[in-house]
């Protein structure tokens, strides 16, 4: 069954028992504990907590996701994709545990013609909270499954939370036995990968505090309703009913395996052993292709652009671990302007905007791949010359070699090498990197940069690499605002923490002189014009501030979206 049908059986089902589709909110979402969207109940947070009331008791959706914190993972497990989608149903006050186990297990073991999963029932194996005699009662109650086959799991499994403080409860969960070639037999406590978790019903009633991490956080008090939370995984249901071993094997996300492994002539899981934790490095590195290559297709679709912090950083380390990739597969050319339509092609069948708004979204990752592979190769020598000089230093049998913080903070600052790619390059020959040490040097650069923040706003700032900009230029800029919105023009000048320079990449904050120029620097009165900056060759500049510090010079404060700026 494809994931897009699987999909639509599940929102038709809920309609069908009285729920409101609501349709996915975006991955970025207004919520201050977030950087992504993490689970289906996240836009009904609010209605959990009782502080807005909802227009529906009952409501039902597939929700965007993206969860980043076992990045590493991707591609060496089965389980692991950092894009998903979350299948969830909700009751607001509304059913409680009869209804949510009810209705779970008649869409599961529903027959195909009926609009249902079709699963074998005596596959299904079910988890309560340690001392939910309820839940468990009516598991063997309502659905016939057997008491041998309803398991007790304590906090850490079974009770669930955001991670922060807000709504939870205990939760029970439905997994499936995919047989003993997976692993061995016992049931989820046993083996989760033969047994595999595809659906979490959460019985939302209590609200917890801070700390604690998964087991200990104290449970404040009681929501004012008793809520339903639900939560499938699609992807894990897909691949359980395309009969595949893993999760980068179902139909949205293969396509772009395939394609990775005909570019750099690999033949998938031809080197591999039986499951994915005997895969070869390559095969991790097809998987990893397969689900970064999906997971910067929709974040780009929903705004997110590369940069050097939090969700913008988020989407950069995924674009370059694509490419790096790639690289070490032997794939030197560009990559992503072959992958990336072919994960539109398939994910536009869910989500059509991605098809439409594939221009915008295909710039912005072909840019950041060009700019990579220039960071790629003068980053590179240089790693590499340390690398070697290291190794000389420590000589044979010798300690590990360290890279000091000092060469780590050099490649991230004047290479814009991220210091994970630094982590990840440098272990892979053998040398350990000062991590701490390149983390103090990141502060201080912090505090300078506050400082030189604080200076400028209170007008004490040095005009001295203005003056040079405009000596330069030697005359006023022209204003043509008056008479258009966008115009032709040229980089005369670049500045950055108060020095000009020659150049500027993607993520970096500049200050950018043009020898004629739409935007209006705010003055007399009148606030500054915003906009975009397209240069030749592709890269692009978002507008966010026009100041003239100097009579005649306007200077657009702006932040490099992709590419490379140059004078
Ligand atoms: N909110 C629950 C989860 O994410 C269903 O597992």
């Amino acid at each position: 069954m494809e994931t897009a049908e699987i999909r639509r059986r599940w929102l038709a089902f809920f309609e069908n028992k009285g729920h409101t589709v609501v349709p996915s909110a975006p991955l970025l979402y207004d919520d201050p504990t977030l950087l992504f969207v993490n689970a289906a109940m996240v836009p009904f947070k609010p209605y959990f907590l009782g502080q807005q009331t909802p227009p529906y008791d009952r409501a039902t959706s597939v929700q965007k996701c993206v969860r980043t914190g076992d990045i590493e993972e991707v591609g060496k497990t089965s389980r692991h994709l950092t894009f998903f989608q979350m299948n969830g149903n909700f009751s607001f006050g509304d059913y409680f545990k009869k209804g949510a186990i009810k209705l779970a297990w008649e869409l599961l073991t529903g027959s195909i013609e009926s609009g249902g999963y079709g699963m074998a029932p005596e596959r299904l194996w079910v988890t309560v909270y340690d001392d939910d005699d309820e839940a468990a009662a009516l598991w063997v109650k309502h659905t016939g499954i057997p008491a041998d086959r309803v398991v007790r799991r304590g906090m850490k499994d079974n009770f669930w939370s955001m991670g922060v403080p807000g709504p939870c409860g205990p939760c029970s969960e439905i997994y499936y036995d995919r047989g003993p070639d997976y692993g061995q037999e016992g049931g989820p406590a046993v083996d989760e990968d033969r047994y595999l978790e595809v659906w979490n019903l959460v019985f939302m009633q209590n609200i917890r505090g801070e700390g604690g991490g998964k087991e200990g956080y104290p449970i404040l008090g009681d929501l004012p309703a008793k809520n339903v939370d639900t939560g499938m995984g699609l992807e894990r249901m897909a691949s359980l009913l395309q009969g595949v071993d893993n999760l980068y094997e179902i139909d949205e996300v293969f396509p772009v395996l395939a394609k990775a492994a005909q570019m750099t002539g690999k033949v998938y899981g031809e080197q591999s052993g039986k499951d994915a934790a005997t895969s070869h490095p390559d095969d991790v590195g097809l998987r990893v292709v397969a689900d970064h290559v999906r997971s910067s297709l929709m974040l780009i679709g929903d705004g997110v652009v590369p940069g050097n912090e939090g969700r913008g950083y988020v989407l950069r380390r995924m674009l370059r671990r694509a490419v790096r990739s790639m690289r070490l597969l032997g794939y030197e050319e560009p990559a992503l302007p072959a992958l990336l339509p072919v994960s539109m092609e398939k994910m536009s069948r869910s989500y059509p905007e991605l098809r439409t708004d594939f221009a915008r979204i295909g710039a912005i990752a072909y840019a950041e791949e060009e700019a990579f592979g220039r960071t790629l190769t003068s980053g590179t020598t240089i790693l590499d010359g340390a690398v070697s000089r290291l190794k000389a230093k420590a000589g044979a049998g010798g300690a590990v070699p360290v890279l000091s913080g000092d060469e780590a903070f050099e490649l991230h600052d004047t290479f814009g090498f991220p210091i994970d790619l630094t982590l990840e390059m440098a272990a892979e020959q053998g040398v350990s990197v000062d991590e701490e040490g390149f983390r103090r040097l990141m502060g201080q650069q912090r505090e300078r940069a506050k400082a030189d923040a604080k200076a400028k706003k209170t007008g004490h700032g040095d005009t001295s690499a203005y003056r040079e900009v405009a000596d330069a230029l030697g005359r006023a800029v022209e204003f043509t605002g008056y008479d258009e919105l966008r115009s032709e023009a040229t980089v005369v000048g670049l500045i950055q923490n108060g020095a000009t320079v020659r150049s500027a990449g993607a993520g970096e904050q500049i200050e950018l002189v043009l020898d004629r120029t739409p935007f209006y620097a705010e003055g007399g009165g009148q606030l500054a014009d915003g906009g975009r900056i397209e240069l030749v060759g592709g890269a692009v500049v978002e507008v966010r501030d026009v100041q003239a510090p100097l009579t005649g010079l306007s200077v657009h404060r702006a932040v490099v979206v992709s590419g490379e700026v140059g004078v």
